[in-house]
């Protein structure tokens, strides 16, 4: 088990101290409760911002899980990231009625203009594109969540006015 931690990337969360000692600190404190991948797992990503594959394997080890355990858990909730996230999100809600309303059309437009698709961030940490799934405003469809902002009917055309306020922040 240990070669797979001594592959550990440099920039790995696991290889800097002071977030080695929280992730730690995470495990210690929930190793025995019930359900305790799950907790662990929340509190990792709301307190290091994404779970790496390296942490993946760690967070198995303590755990005494199998490792396609929890990795499996990673990749079924859309709310679990194994990368950073940028510093905005945008979400394209694929729920039944926005997909018959054309949020493919806007997510491409969406790839034309930050040249990412889902589940990625721009080179410059700014965006990251997510899929999720219906929020409960179909009746505003096709709908995308920027950060927690709720945009309803949108339009491909006028999606780059969407990241021209995003980027026009950072100003
Ligand atoms: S399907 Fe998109 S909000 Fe319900």
């Amino acid at each position: 088990m240990l070669t797979i931690l001594e592959k550990i990337p440099t920039e790995d969360p696991l290889n800097d101290q002071a977030q080695r000692e929280i992730i730690d600190q995470i495990l210690e404190e929930n190793k025995n409760l019930a359900g305790s991948t799950m907790v662990v797992l929340n509190a990792l990503q709301e307190s290091i911002g994404f779970i790496s594959p390296a942490m993946q394997v760690y967070v198995a080890q303590q755990l005494g899980e199998p490792i396609s355990r929890v990795h499996g858990v990673v990749s079924f909730y859309s709310f679990f990231t194994t990368t950073p996230r940028g510093k905005h999100t945008i979400k394209f809600c694929v729920g039944t009625a926005c997909y018959v309303s054309g949020i493919n059309q806007i997510l491409e437009k969406a790839k034309q203009i930050l040249g990412i698709g889902p589940g990625e961030t721009t080179e410059d940490g700014l965006i990251t594109l997510e899929l999720c799934r219906c929020v409960g405003a179909c009746s505003q469809a096709p709908v995308i969540v920027v950060d927690n902002d709720f945009q309803g009917r949108v339009k491909p055309n006028r999606f780059p006015k969407t990241i021209q306020d995003l980027k026009a922040k950072e100003e």
